[in-house]
């Protein structure tokens, strides 16, 4: 039998006694019935199964049981609650940043970790931080304004004008 690891996600320590190359995301979504994050391409390309890991974004379809060991994870469950949804969450609701919905909660969570380290993005480097998030709808213009609002709202943007200037087709 496999040696027990434990991790933290969204602030409670979970041991699991699996093998520890078992993908993170089966674990959140098959033990512990997170399905923020999804499951899309499984490689580690699409970017709808990311989450935090100590604050910064991950591929939880890459992540392994072992490499988490002792980490913190955070998924869309542990960002915001309905009565106070996290301010990214709030800007996407907002701009209306979604069709199908797949792709979001991965973006969400890209969005988080990337205004945690640059709180005052221009559009050029939001658009740059978000470009391995795959959205098959085409949603990146209303996606992208959702990012420079919650900058702005989270006390960082420069320049909202500026940024609707540029996203202009
Ligand atoms: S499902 Fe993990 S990156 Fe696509
Ligand atoms: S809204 Fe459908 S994949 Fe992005």
């Amino acid at each position: 039998m496999p040696d027990p690891v434990t991790l933290t996600v969204n602030g409670t320590d979970h041991t699991f006694t699996l093998p520890r190359e078992t993908p993170l995301i089966y674990i959140l979504r098959n033990d512990l019935a997170l399905n923020g994050p999804k499951f899309g391409c499984g490689l580690g390309e699409c970017g709808a199964c990311t989450v935090l890991l100590d604050g910064v974004a991950a591929r939880s379809c890459v992540v392994t049981l072992g490499s988490a060991e002792g980490r913190a994870v955070t998924t869309l469950e542990g960002l915001g609650t309905p009565e106070a949804p996290h301010p990214v969450q709030v800007a996407f609701i907002a701009e209306q940043a979604a069709q199908c919905g797949y792709c979001l909660n991965g973006m969400i969570m890209a969005t988080t970790s990337f205004l945690m380290r640059h709180p005052a993005p221009t559009e050029a480097e939001a658009r740059d931080a978000l470009r391995y998030n795959l959205c098959r709808c085409g949603t990146h213009v209303e996606i992208l304004r959702a990012v420079m609002r919650a900058a702005q709202e989270m006390g960082g943007a420069p320049d909202q004008g500026a940024a609707e200037t540029d996203l202009a087709p």
